[in-house]
């Protein structure tokens, strides 16, 4: 789990991988480093952000060079470990992301050949595996030495006195950005937006010979024609533009992003389409990881509410874990960046003719798309924070557009719910316009060290995203809980040092809820309610309230979770927490 970029063309190729490398220190960054080729290899590494390395670094002239952003799997975070990694003779760099699973045994190997590693890492096989086969062609040499690899990879090598960049990947993922007399090549595509608008996915087991002429693509020995895609995203949503963090930045996008989200859909949803979930379907599978999993839990009740289909969840990690796999017709597979190593492995297991997958992602081209049957991208466009926000708030909005294409809804529903669902961009940006008051309650939250998140119903895994999103910033303790377990065991955890965020939205579960409330409060937490802007009463025995615009029940985690992220943002930033980058975590985990 950790980012590779590489440059080749006329500009200098150090400043540009520098740039690059800091848009994909969401996937690590407990080191990094570069090399450049000038006819001679030069390589710095050091165990420090992007930003420090770029203060450190002598200037390494070339227009050719490789770079890489590391999160430690084998080895601890130490310069040394940090990549590139070179051979015995300094003249073979090489970056990976990905895991070298049988790297133990090759080590042994080379090490018997008389090989010497300065490293921990799985990665420094590579360089040396290299070597070993090189016979005065670096292309050979390269592809024997792939053959040796067992594991994941996204790789990319420079040779000394060698003017073209090799580059392969099986699992892990690699974009190849086409630009004008210039080629960028990375592990995600916001990296590479600055210099190309144009990329190429490569696809697993692709080898790639870049020269500053163009890209020639292999696949077991034979020329492989891969498709140019137009990314159209847009740069500045790749800059904080102004914003403390990416995350506050991309909360404040959700109102853009749900209206991304439905253009064109009004108007064309009456239309007669080809849904998976239409015609007999008799169960649907759906997982993911993080994030999206809980949005696979909203996404449960919005089907079996609205549709009346019986949905099971699974989060993939454990999924992929099966002995015995039982499959619904249809599986649907939500991840951001269509890369989580987890959510992949599930999918292949899944992949029988019997099945058919679509995959809710935010990355177009990336493998998740590829080994679906069908897949619906969400509009969320680029997201930086480690922590997600849009695109959870994208997947939301493409689930409730399904359900509302489904012809298992009855016409009535559909018709007032749409009603609410078009403006649900201005119901959030009112959300947002609560941020000072949310701001004050976070305070409460930031001065504890746990914390409960309650709900029940939909608004039960709006709960746990809550919590979620409060741990992985913040480094508060905290757990999301359906509020009627609460009295099963954690109500002894219960005291005045511990609030608990309670989401007391209207409809079915509202008495309930506030039962809920009373019983915390006889505990003496304090409570701080979310919610609806009609409640008058909550305030009487909550101790915190944050209203919120008045919705249908089914619309409420569109609402909810807009006010959780702020008050887990504003909570980590009170307590100066690195909320773009939090300890320990990357955005894209490509390892299982
Ligand atoms: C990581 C990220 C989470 C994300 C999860 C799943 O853990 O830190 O924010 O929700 O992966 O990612 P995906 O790309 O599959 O949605």
């Amino acid at each position: 789990m950790c980012g590779i970029v590489g440059y080749i063309g006329y500009r200098q190729a150090q400043p540009v991988l520098l740039n690059c490398l800091s848009k994909l220190e969401y996937r690590g960054y407990d080191s990094c480093g570069i090399a450049v080729n000038n006819g001679h290899l030069r390589g710095f590494k050091d165990a420090v952000r992007v930003e420090a390395l770029k203060a450190e670094l002598p200037s390494l002239e070339g227009s050719l060079g490789i770079g890489h952003t590391r999160w430690a799997t084998h080895g601890k975070p130490t310069a040394i470990n940090a990549h590139p990694h070179f051979d015995c003779t300094g003249k073979v760099a090489v970056v990976h992301n990905g895991i070298i699973s049988n790297f133990e045994e090759l080590r042994l190997h080379l090490l018997k050949e008389g090989h010497t590693f300065v490293s921990d890492t799985d990665t420094e096989v590579i360089p040396h595996l290299i070597e070993k086969y090189y016979q005065g062609d670096p292309i050979g040499a390269f592809q024997t030495a792939l053959t040796r690899l067992e594991g994941s990879f996204a790789i990319a090598v420079l040779f000394e006195k060698y003017d073209k960049l090799l580059v392969s990947r099986r699992e892990s993922p690699l974009v190849v950005g086409i630009g004008d007399n210039e080629t960028v090549i990375a592990s995600d595509v916001p990296a590479l937006l600055e210099y190309v608008d144009n990329v190429i996915y490569l696809e697993d087991g692709d080898t790639a010979v870049i020269s500053k002429d163009g890209v020639l693509i292999e696949q077991n020995g034979a020329a492989a024609d891969r498709t140019v895609h137009h990314v159209n995203w847009d740069r500045s949503k790749v800059e904080k533009n102004g914003y403390d963090h990416f995350l506050i930045k991309e909360i404040h996008e959700q109102p853009d992003v749900i209206k991304d989200s439905l253009s064109g859909f009004f108007g064309s949803q009456e239309e007669e389409k080809d849904s998976l979930i239409d015609s007999n379907l008799s169960g649907l599978t759906m997982l993911g990881c993080g994030t999206s999993y809980n949005a696979c839990l909203v996404g449960k009740y919005i089907f079996e509410e609205l549709l009346g289909i019986p949905v099971r969840v699974e989060s993939a990690s454990e999924f992929m874990q099966r002995g015995r796999i039982i499959s619904s017709p249809v599986v649907i597979g939500l991840t951001q960046s269509g890369e989580t190593a987890d959510v992949l492995l599930s999918l292949k297991r899944l992949k029988k003719p019997q099945v058919k997958i679509l995959v809710i992602t935010n990355v177009p081209g990336s493998t998740a798309s590829r080994i679906a049957d069908q897949v619906i991208y969400t509009a969320a466009g680029p997201e930086m924070s480690v922590a997600a926000s849009k695109s959870y708030m994208a997947q939301l909005i493409e689930l409730f557009k399904m359900a509302f294409t489904s012809k298992l809804l009855d016409t009535a529903t559909r018709e007032r719910l749409l009603k609410e669902f078009r403006s649900l961009n201005v119901i959030v940006q009112r959300v947002l316009e609560t941020e000072r008051e949310i701001a004050e309650c976070a305070n409460i939250l930031a001065r504890s060290s746990t914390a409960f998140y309650v709900g029940r119903g939909i608004n039960y895994p709006t709960a746990l995203e809550g919590a979620l999103k409060l741990k992985e910033i913040s480094y508060i303790h905290a757990e999301g809980y359906a509020a009627g377990e609460l009295k099963h065991g954690p109500l002894a955890l219960l005291d005045e040092k511990t609030p608990v965020v309670a989401l007391v939205t209207p409809e079915e579960v509202y008495g309930s809820m506030v039962s809920t409330v009373k019983e915390i409060k006889a505990r003496g937490s304090p409570v701080i309610a979310l919610a609806d802007e009609r409640d008058d009463s909550i305030a009487s025995i909550a101790d915190f309230v944050i209203k919120l615009p008045h919705t249908s029940g089914i619309f409420a985690p569109v609402v909810n979770v807009v006010a959780l992220q702020l008050l887990a943002y504003y909570a980590a930033k009170f307590r100066g927490c690195p909320i773009d980058f939090p300890r320990n975590l990357a955005k894209s985990v490509t390892v299982v």
